[in-house]
């Protein structure tokens, strides 16, 4: 792909990415480096501009004598920005994801050629733009894993599946490993040790069906750009803002990686993904952890207790999107406490269980506030979880912004 470039140099943790984004949403192609990136490969790289974020003033005097455009930001000032990109710049804005998205499915054209790929899929809007994309680049030789872990919302599974198989018409295998991974965490309490224990077992299944397809040529990666910034950057400027299941299986016989979205922010995946035809449904799913709804069940997880999670999860969804507020919160879900308390269900005293319901406003995870969710929507979700749960007798709303409380429970 060849596209105008910007460089953002980044010393100032969140406002490199925030101004990178920026130059994005203006239709510019920007890469957000570390500020202590070599004057050689500034050059070699040939941007029409660059733009630094914070101090930096130690290589600034290098920077000048490269004769290219420089701004400091010490903001994310929009008309400074567009003023850079196109009076002082004088770019003609080619970054457009309706295009890119097929530029990049050329690409992968030509990487790939006619061999293997193994893609695994979790459902969730990376792995999707990521199996889509691929499957135009080659077709049959996509082979999809996708292992269904009995911790997905309800009918999430069957959901995914029909959209690969009918849609898309991808080569996709589906593992019911339910069983397999509640069997590993039964009797298990310690958030950390769920955590673990549902990756290592996501790859070795993994490992198990990839196997059973053979030496394959590329393993396919969902990493988006946020990934490759934070990987670039010091251990100190930025929390690490997501962790995905597991590592890299070793026991699959592969090549060479394909990363389609490692140049693409989340909104940008969801153009792209957009642009390939992927419905809007799965494209404005809310973020979902790899652990699934192995996080929100607090303490041991069983069967019994997934499935009234996944009951007051579906209702609260359902309250939301009739609000009309399913795309401007960014992650709303519910949360089995585990807490019981006395109550009254058919006139007889009941000692149900405790619903918490959690819905938090975020731009990059690492810190979120609470959503005021109306009143009479809360009510709403209230009593239809009450009243079609059996098993709960209370519902409360988590007030609790990040820091101090996490967005997951656990
Ligand atoms: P926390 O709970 O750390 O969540 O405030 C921040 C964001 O990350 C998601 N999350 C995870 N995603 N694997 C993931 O892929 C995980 O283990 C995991 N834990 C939390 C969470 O849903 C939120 O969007």
């Amino acid at each position: 792909m060849n596209h105008e470039l910007i460089i953002v140099l980044n010393s100032d943790g969140h406002r490199g990415i925030a101004v990178g984004r920026a130059v994005r949403e203006m239709q510019v192609f920007c890469e957000v480096l570390s500020h202590k990136t070599t004057i050689d490969e500034i050059k070699g790289k040939d941007p029409k501009g660059i733009i630094i974020t914070g101090d930096f003033s130690t290589v600034e005097k290098d920077l000048a004598a490269l004769n290219i455009p420089l701004l400091h930001m010490q903001d994310e000032d929009e008309n400074k920005i567009s003023d850079f990109l196109f009076k002082t710049c004088v770019l003609k804005g080619d970054w457009i994801m309706e295009n890119v998205a097929y530029e990049l499915v050329e690409a992968m054209k030509e990487k790939i050629g006619g061999k293997k790929v193994l893609c695994a899929l979790s459902g969730g809007v990376d792995s999707t733009v990521v199996a889509v994309m691929l499957h135009k680049a080659c077709g049959k030789n996509l082979n999809c894993i996708f292992v269904d872990h009995g911790l997905m919302r309800l009918n999430e599974g069957d959901e995914v599946e029909r959209v690969f198989t009918k849609d898309f018409n991808i080569n996709i295998t589906r593992v019911n490993a339910q069983d397999r991974f509640l069997g590993k965490l039964k009797g298990v309490t310690d958030p950390e040790q769920k955590r673990k224990i549902i990756g290592e077992e996501f790859i070795r299944v993994f490992e198990e069906e990839g196997k059973k397809i053979g030496a394959v040529d590329f393993l396919a990666q969902g990493t988006i750009y946020p990934d490759v910034i934070e990987s670039g950057m010091d251990g100190s400027a930025l929390v690490k803002s997501h962790h995905n299941v597991g590592g890299l299986p070793d026991v699959i016989d592969f090549n060479e990686i394909v990363e389609p979205l490692r140049d693409l922010f989340k909104d940008e995946v969801r153009k792209a993904g957009l642009a390939l035809g992927i419905d809007e449904e799965l494209i404005y799913r809310q973020p979902f952890p790899g652990p699934g709804l192995g996080v929100r069940v607090l303490g041991e997880i069983t069967k019994e207790k997934l499935d009234i999670l996944r009951q007051t999860d579906h209702i609260y969804r359902e309250e939301i999107k009739k609000a009309g507020l399913d795309r401007k919160i960014w992650q709303y879900f519910t949360i089995f406490t585990g807490l019981r308390s006395v109550g009254v269900k058919d006139s007889a005293r009941a000692y149900g269980y405790t619903i918490a319901l959690r819905a938090v406003n975020s731009r990059y995870t690492v810190t979120a506030e609470w959503v005021r969710i109306p009143y009479d929507v809360l009510e709403v979700i209230s009593e239809r979880i009450t009243s079609e749960v059996p098993e709960i007798t209370r519902v409360v709303y988590d007030i609790t912004g990040k820091p101090p409380a996490s967005i997951e429970w656990e």
